[in-house]
């Protein structure tokens, strides 16, 4: 009773508690030091990666897709490597889930890209999952190499002649770096080719324990 008839005291009340609201929401994780500290494998931007990065946030490519790989077996699952992708690159046939994106991975972005907006794919671990001609023909063309695709095709980052141009490199080099702060892919190779050694040297029969 007392607070709602007393303004100031209710504004008063109200400071405190939006104060302590964003103290321990905000500062406190702004001060844990592994939030600033760059992941093992990360490094800056090249010029070039620099130069996509712009044209990224240039063409609103965050309005569709996000760059963060959340701890749900649905994302590390779709966004890793199928046995497909496995064999075709490294020669051995294994289901390696993409890890949750960390915060050491973004240390170098600057705004960053997180997104909120899933029209398209998560884009955080697309870096090597296709060649980059395979970006130049979807950039050009999205229903080319994704059919029914709703992604718009980027015409003018194309010349006359449907070449690329130095904006659509840069682009591309961009998104072949992202997610490659973490090599996700060479280390759950290398588990798996670890594992599957393992288990064939097993004295290991079918049906039987
Ligand atoms: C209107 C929403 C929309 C916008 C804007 C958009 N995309 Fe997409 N994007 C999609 C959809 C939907 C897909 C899934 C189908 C496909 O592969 O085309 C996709 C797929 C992709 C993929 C393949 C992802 C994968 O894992 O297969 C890449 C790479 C990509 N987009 C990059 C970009 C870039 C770079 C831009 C900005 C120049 C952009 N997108 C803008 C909707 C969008």
């Amino acid at each position: 009773m007392k607070l709602e008839t007393n303004a100031i005291l209710l504004l008063v009340v109200v400071a405190v508690f939006m104060f302590l609201g964003s103290y321990f929401t905000m500062v406190v994780p702004l001060m844990d030091a592994r939030l600033n500290a760059p992941s093992k494998d990360a490094r800056p931007y090249t010029e070039l990666e620099m130069k996509g990065r712009h044209v990224y946030q240039k063409e609103g490519c965050v309005y569709c897709h996000t760059q963060q790989v959340r701890n749900l077996l649905e994302e590390t699952q779709r966004y890793g490597m199928g046995e497909e992708e496995t064999f075709k690159r490294f020669g051995i046939r294994a289901l390696i889930q993409a890890p949750p994106s960390q915060p050491g991975e973004f240390a170098y972005d600057q705004p960053h890209f997180l997104g909120t907006r899933r029209v398209g794919p998560d884009l955080a671990r697309v870096g090597g999952k296709y060649d980059n001609t395979w970006h130049i023909n979807h950039l050009r063309d999205p229903r080319s190499t994704s059919p029914g695709s709703l992604m718009p095709a980027y015409s003018w980052l194309f010349d006359k002649a449907s070449q690329p141009t130095p904006d659509a490199i840069a682009l591309v080099a961009y998104i072949q770096k992202l997610g490659t702060n973490y090599k996700w892919r060479e280390e759950g190779v290398e588990q798996a080719r670890k594992l599957q050694g393992i288990s064939a040297a097993l004295p290991f029969k079918e049906g039987k324990q």
